[in-house]
């Protein structure tokens, strides 16, 4: 099927983005909002894409001309008469789309292909609504749309021959990449993205860390494009919101019920960059007061326990004894700083493999003590029990500042931040494969190109280790009880039989 003229409908964040990757392709395409101000919204965003991509040196002021000269904007839907093709960019909400698929279905020709955009929603709920069940696939693109170059093609049980496959084509033609998949909600990504998101805001909102430093611990500490709620900015809280309510009502799980907080945004208005304040867009945080600070001891590694009850009264007897690489490394990062060791130290950070809390009631003065687990080469996560005082804590905020990494204060509890983040989604791809959903590969792929992931989750499990993620599910599983956090049967199976990878066919 060649797709020549195409209609979007809805120019928010998504679909003007769509409009402008149809046109930079050669298509015409035909772009309509609801109404006058919206319509003049859409046409902001066309101009302001391109108008940036010509400032950056990627595009000519003639090309821009071009591709802005192949677009017409309406507020007609009956325009679409005869296009090929019609994305459908609306917010997320099934009455609103199935409404308007029943209005498309009238006006359009019969041959016409209608794809939604939608990130969750049923595509075959939405294709039943038609005359032309076959003819309705997802086409999922992702936010940037002209820079994000992943697009997932969704099919549903009545979808026409060759349908999808044809969609897929376009997509390759646009320069992007399809990854063709069944109808479940959230899909490949969404499905993986925004559980994550959501219980970003969960952690928050249970006052394990605060955004910023959420947002920096999975930037900095995992190398991912960006944090979670700066990421939830970008999206708009109320699709995020809309995307977590329908994962919700399709699995019942309730890591999928979207977080309280969410709600509370989504009525207030602030809806994230759209809207010009979501979780951010307030004033910046103040930076806490710096601490004096003249030692440290560090314990931990392999037998903590031991080695807390070895550091007897004044901290660590024998100076830092942390084990493992990242704990070698930041003692010698503090010793390079100029910072002693003493057996009277200002603060005792200790290297946890279990709760940071177990070691500190074996001090004598267990407010001195703050967990540190590592992450990457630039993020220390720092956690606090109920017995810390606020001057370690700021000390050793400190500490690991001036040792040139990040500090990310958080509570102790199983996973700090980073793996109590990290983990879960790694084991739903586990999960998702297992399922038969989807493969290794493409699931790999469409978070890499639909995110802009430096890896696939499988790409990072290997590189972490198997027994190191199942060991870290497990111990997620047993101080939340959440089902979800048990380890997906295949990766215990792979941990048990001694395999570092993945089966691939
Ligand atoms: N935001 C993202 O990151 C993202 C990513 C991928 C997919 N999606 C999906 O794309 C769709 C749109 O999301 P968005 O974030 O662009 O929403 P948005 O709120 O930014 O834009 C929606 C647009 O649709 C317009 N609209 C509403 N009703 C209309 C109608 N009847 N006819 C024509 N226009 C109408 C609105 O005026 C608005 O401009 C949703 O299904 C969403 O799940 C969003």
């Amino acid at each position: 099927m060649a797709f020549e003229r195409v209609g979007v409908v809805g120019l928010g964040t998504m679909g003007a983005g769509i409009a402008e990757v149809f046109a930079r392709a050669g298509l015409r395409v035909i772009g309509v909002e609801a109404d006058a101000e919206a319509l003049a919204r859409g046409r902001g965003h066309l101009e302001r894409s391109t108008g940036k991509a010509v400032d950056k040196g990627r595009l000519e002021p003639g090309q821009r001309d071009e591709i802005l000269g192949r677009v017409t904007l309406t507020t007609s839907r009956e325009d679409l008469r005869d296009v090929d093709l019609v994305v459908e960019a609306i917010p997320e909400i099934l009455d609103y789309k199935i409404a308007l698929f029943k209005d498309l279905d009238r006006i359009c020709e019969p041959r016409t292909v209608l794809a939604t955009n939608s990130s969750s929603l049923s595509v075959t709920a939405i294709a039943a609504a038609t005359g032309r069940p076959g003819q309705v696939v997802g086409m999922h693109f992702f936010n940037p749309a002209p820079v994000m170059r992943l697009v997932e093609v969704v099919g549903t049980v009545v979808s026409a021959p060759g349908v999808v496959a044809d969609v897929a084509a376009l997509a390759g033609r646009l320069g992007k990449t399809p990854v063709a998949v069944g109808d479940r909600a959230g899909f490949v990504v969404n499905r993986l993205l925004l559980p994550y998101l959501n219980q970003a805001a969960v952690l928050m909102e249970l006052g394990v860390a605060g955004r910023d430093d959420i947002d920096a611990a999975m930037k900095l500490g995992v190398g991912l494009p960006m944090g979670p709620f700066t990421l939830l900015d970008l999206i708009g809280l109320d699709t995020a919101y809309e995307v977590m309510g329908v994962l919700f009502d399709e699995t019942r799980d309730r890591r999928h019920a979207p977080a309280p907080l969410l709600r509370e945004l989504v009525t207030a208005g602030l809806l994230g960059r759209k809207s010009g304040r979501g979780f951010y867009g307030d004033s910046p945080r103040e930076e806490p007061a710096k601490s004096r600070l003249g030692t440290f001891g560090v314990i931990g590694g392999d037998g903590p326990a031991e080695q807390a009850r070895a550091a007897g009264g004044g901290g660590p007897a024998e100076g830092p004894r942390a084990a493992g690489a990242g704990g070698g490394g930041l003692a010698e990062r503090l010793r390079a700083a100029g910072f002693k060791e003493s057996e009277d130290p200002d603060v005792v950070l200790c290297l946890a493999d279990r709760p940071v809390i177990e070691h500190a009631v074996r001090l004598p003065d267990p407010a001195r003590m703050v967990g540190v687990h590592l992450v990457g080469d630039q993020v220390a996560e720092l956690a606090s029990t109920v017995l810390t005082s606020e001057e370690a804590a700021s000390a050793a905020r400190d500490l690991v500042k001036i040792a040139g990494l990040t500090p990310v204060p958080c509570k102790d509890r199983a996973g700090f931040v980073v793996d109590a983040l990290l983990f879960p989604y790694l084991n739903d791809a586990v999960r998702m494969h297992e399922s038969g959903y989807a493969s290794i590969d493409d699931i790999d792929a469409a978070m890499r190109l639909g995110c802009g992931y430096p890896a696939g989750p499988f790409e990072m499990l290997e590189s972490l280790g198997l027994a190191k993620v199942r060991d870290g599910l497990r111990a997620l599983y047993a101080e939340y009880r959440e089902p979800a956090f048990a380890p997906a049967p295949l990766l215990d199976q792979l941990v048990t039989a001694g395999v570092s990878r993945f089966p691939r066919p």
